[in-house]
């Protein structure tokens, strides 16, 4: 089983998805820990309830950004991760750490990239007049939300949206998303390399995703 690390800021919705595909035994990977950098993170109360070991680590309390990650990489360490989850995780990573973890972290990011890096996606989707919108899943690489993409889901931007309504939709389509993209590497069935991202061939077109 691979052993997974989350880590989180926030509603831990994405997390809750992945904990349920792990349960349901569709993704063959244990979380070992839950890290939020926010003491009220409701995805700490989710992590527990499923008996996931939790840390908050709270970002506030260091020096500088340097140290906050050193604290943060150590706990990954010591619990010898084999893949870290960014699941609404809301701190900017330096590049030490990335490095440190290159080829074995991942991210999701409400848009799709390389469309709309940083934040308030769903409002600059809605600015555009774009007709889709949807998320992408990524490897984690120095250049913020820049790294190799692994799978998106695209939503249609409607006539009478709002970001409420728009985030809710994609938000949707982020449960499915990141719990398929976890269950492929578990499975051994992603690559990731100096070239990119090697995905087995016939995974892609069957999966309603792009
Ligand atoms: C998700 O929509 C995710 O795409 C976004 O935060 C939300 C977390 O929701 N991530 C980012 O914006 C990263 N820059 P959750 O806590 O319910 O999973």
């Amino acid at each position: 089983l691979k052993r997974i690390v989350v880590l989180i800021s926030g509603s831990g919705s994405n997390l809750q998805a992945i904990m349920d595909a792990i349960e349901s035994g569709r993704i063959h990977g244990q979380i070992v820990q839950v890290i939020s950098n926010k003491t009220d993170a409701y995805g700490l109360v989710r992590a527990a309830n499923a008996g996931i070991p939790t840390t908050c680590i709270d970002h506030k309390t260091f020096a500088s950004r340097e140290a906050f990650d050193d604290e943060v990489r150590r706990c990954i360490d010591i619990n010898q991760a084999d893949l870290i989850i960014l699941a609404g995780f809301m701190r900017i990573l330096s590049a030490r750490f990335v490095q440190h973890f290159s080829g074995r972290m991942l991210n999701i990011h409400p848009s799709l990239l390389p469309k709309y890096k940083g934040l308030h996606t769903h409002q600059r989707a809605l600015a555009a007049n774009d007709l889709e919108h949807g998320c992408t899943v990524h490897y984690v690489t120095e250049e913020l939300d820049g790294g190799p993409l692994l799978i998106q889901a695209v939503v249609p931007i409607l006539q009478n949206d709002d970001e409420n309504s728009l985030q809710s939709r994609v938000h949707t389509r982020e449960h499915a998303a990141y719990p398929l993209a976890v269950e492929w590497i578990c499975a051994g069935r992603v690559r990731f390399d100096k070239d990119g991202i090697h995905l087995d061939e016939e995974l892609l077109p069957d999966s309603g995703f792009r």
